[in-house]
């Protein structure tokens, strides 16, 4: 068994955390804190965790010598603070995607991350989607030199969304507000496919008052590779299908990864170097793993043989996903220069 404690009892802490861990039999979580503690008793129940256990600081659960890790899932702002006691007390965390609030932050996060060798893992669940597995070994070898993309990931404004309700989210302190809360799990499949970004050129406008900032991203992006291609990011649009595609063009071929609701995720590819030589059609159809209780897992797997080798979603790479929503903001603001991706 190990032990961890769950800090942040909110919507995600609730629907999904807790019901996943509870799936994975060697996982038992034993304390927990929140802010408004009577929420914090709420979860500890369902979570049977004694009520001893239902702490009244961040430290006190640091402290707690049972606690074999520590799983948070707090405004991101406050994931530095986190960070700084996961050191001082040299218990492993793993804390929600985005990173951090800004690069600055981000950027003290991976230099604390570099000088430990304890796990320290953001949980950025889409790095573990097996679509990118069945893109990388099966459909990329068959479509030659990739030499661009479109990856589009656009919906209607979902006025129901539960997320809405947190204040943290409707004036927002982190960058991009809802462009860097959901951006970046876009940017974790895009970039685990093809490679790191070099530079971006977008523009963003903010569609809804209740986003607290801009809400849409339209860009151009020239990887590290060579490969160019554009992302389109947004979910605040008025009446339209939720599309969620990655088209990716080789020489001889191209593959379109989509997920979009309504049917099981495809992935169906041609090969061919022209209209003249064009392959029929072949389709992959895949069940997609449970992408939150993979991480645990390999979370798991890297406390209980104190390896962070083994943590498949470093600091260092999710500052990456972070790094280029800051720059296409910046490129926005300069009328849709090309912006550079900041290094760590
Ligand atoms: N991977 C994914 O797909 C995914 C999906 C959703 C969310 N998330 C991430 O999960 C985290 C939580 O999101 P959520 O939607 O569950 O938000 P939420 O419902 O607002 O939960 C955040 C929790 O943090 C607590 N909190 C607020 N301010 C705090 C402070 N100053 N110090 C300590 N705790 C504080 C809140 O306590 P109160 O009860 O006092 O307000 C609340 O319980 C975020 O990092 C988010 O990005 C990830």
């Amino acid at each position: 068994m190990v032990n961890l404690a769950i800090v942040g009892t909110g919507i995600f802490a609730t629907d999904t955390h807790l019901p996943t861990i509870q799936k994975i039999n060697d996982l038992n979580p034993i304390a927990t804190y929140n802010r408004t503690k009577s929420k914090a008793e709420i979860f500890a129940n369902k979570a049977h965790i004694n009520s001893n256990k239902v702490y009244d600081s961040l430290e006190e659960i640091f402290k707690d010598s049972e606690v074999e890790f520590v799983d948070a899932l707090l405004p991101v702002q406050f994931n530095l603070d986190a960070v700084k006691l996961s050191i001082e007390y040299n218990k492993p965390i793993c804390f929600e995607k985005p990173i951090a609030a800004n690069l600055s932050q981000a950027k003290e996060i991976v230099q604390l991350s570099k000088s430990t060798e304890l796990p320290i893992m953001v949980l950025e669940n889409w790095c573990y989607l097996k679509a990118i597995t069945v893109l990388k070994e099966q459909v990329l070898p068959q479509i030659g030199e990739v030499v661009g993309f479109t990856y589009n990931a656009t919906g209607p404004f979902n006025d129901t969304n539960k997320y809405l309700q947190t204040t943290w989210r409707q004036k927002p302190e982190h960058i991009g507000g809802y462009l860097s809360d959901g951006g970046v799990h876009q940017l974790a499949l895009l970039t685990e496919v093809l490679g790191n970004v070099e530079s971006i050129s977008g523009l963003t406008k903010q569609l809804r008052e209740e986003s607290g900032t801009d809400d849409v991203l339209f860009s151009t992006l020239k990887m590290k590779n060579g490969v160019i291609g554009t992302f389109t990011y947004g979910s605040a649009f008025g009446a339209t299908d939720k599309s969620t595609s990655f088209i990716i063009y080789g020489k001889n071929g191209s593959v379109n990864y989509d997920w979009s609701p309504g049917h099981k995720p495809s992935i169906i590819y041609e090969t061919g170097t022209s209209q003249g030589t064009r392959s029929k059609k072949k389709t992959i159809e895949f069940e997609e793993v449970d992408t939150i209780e993979e991480e645990f897992k390999n979370f798991r797997d890297s406390v209980v043989k104190k390896d962070k080798s083994l943590v498949v979603v470093p600091p260092e790479k999710a500052f990456h996903h972070l790094a280029i929503i800051a720059a296409a903001l910046n490129s926005s603001k300069q009328n849709g220069a090309s912006v550079k991706i900041e290094l760590p």
